[in-house]
């Protein structure tokens, strides 16, 4: 049992059977973290090295913890401490890295493509923790396993993702993730953050706020990137707040049992208000968690591959 795909770039192209599986595997694995002793053998003598040129607490974490939970052997350089800083491509260090026996790098980086760049350098397994405003897979993964197992399934459920698509690398996974499984994605933001063509992805684009929540099961409210605007897409954070805040009189548009989530970090009082992402219907500390189990699901499937594991390059 094994993806496909020697890497996890992005969830554009990943099969719904094979969604079903990481998500299937990921019971488990959140058994395992639930122990008094949180440690199995199964990834011993393999090696998961963490690679973040951007920020990141929940990613870099969970990856980490994944490994260690498998009992790989793992290590992680960050943009300030590796020789990026004098000047070293990114195909160097990973070749530096694949060099001293890596099996798994896990890659956050600026660079929409990054990932994809890597995987066609490396015979390891590359995992896009996120690049640039592309993809961000596992979150969507995590976001999927969360869904299904608080509502027992995802197809025909309403999902609204609302706020900064454009800039959103979780938007773009949660859509091609979240509608390959049958769900209905519903986007709502200001209109200079929904980018142009997205419906072609699957999704349905609503400029107006209250119609995106009407009856939703789900509401993903993502974080105002406030280190990417730099190009005045929208007037303030107070205006923002005002027209596209998430709070508790927006939230009774949706259904009654609607789940609140939101990727983290959050900018508590500008995209959700402290009483919603505290609130009993917040499924947010669970993502948390769900996302050590899915990366565990990911990291123990990787390292078991098909066919397209034999790298030619
Ligand atoms: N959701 C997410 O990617 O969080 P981090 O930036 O903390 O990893």
């Amino acid at each position: 049992m094994g993806l496909s795909e020697k890497d996890l770039v992005g969830l554009q192209h990943v099969p719904a059977e094979e969604i079903n599986q990481i998500l299937d595997i990921a019971t488990p694995m959140k058994e395992i973290i639930k122990r008094q002793i949180r440690k199995v053998p199964t990834l011993r003598g393999r090696t998961v090295v963490t690679v973040f040129y951007e920020a990141s607490t929940r990613t870099r974490v969970s990856f980490e913890l994944a490994a260690k939970y498998l009992s790989a052997d793992t290590t992680g350089i960050t943009a300030a401490t590796s020789s990026m800083s004098k000047g070293e491509s990114i195909r160097d260090t990973a070749r530096t890295i694949a060099a001293m026996g890596a099996d798994i790098v896990v890659l956050r980086h600026p660079m929409a493509g990054a990932a994809e760049l890597l995987a066609h350098t490396i015979k390891a397994s590359v995992i896009n923790a996120g690049d640039g405003a592309h993809e961000h897979p596992s979150q969507a993964l995590l976001d999927m396993f969360t869904v299904k197992e608080k509502k027992g399934r995802l197809k025909g459920l309403r999902i609204a993702i609302i706020g900064d698509i454009l800039h959103s690398r979780v938007a773009r996974s949660d859509i091609w993730g979240f509608h390959r499984m049958g769900a209905e994605v519903r986007l709502a933001g200001p209109a200079t953050l929904l980018p142009p063509g997205v419906e072609k992805m699957g999704a349905r684009v609503y400029t107006n706020l209250e119609e995106a929540l009407e009856g939703a099961d789900v509401i993903n409210i993502l974080r105002i990137q406030l280190e990417r605007q730099n190009r005045g897409l929208f007037p303030g954070l107070r205006e923002y707040s005002r027209l596209f805040g998430i709070n508790k009189e927006r939230l009774k548009l949706a259904a009654p049992d609607a789940l609140v989530m939101h990727p983290g970090p959050m900018n508590r009082g500008v995209e959700i208000a402290p009483e919603v992402a505290d609130g009993i219907q917040s499924i947010i500390n669970e993502q948390v968690t769900n996302g050590v189990a899915v990366r565990m699901a990911l990291l123990y499937l990787l390292t078991r591959g098909g066919s397209k594991h034999e790298i030619t390059c």
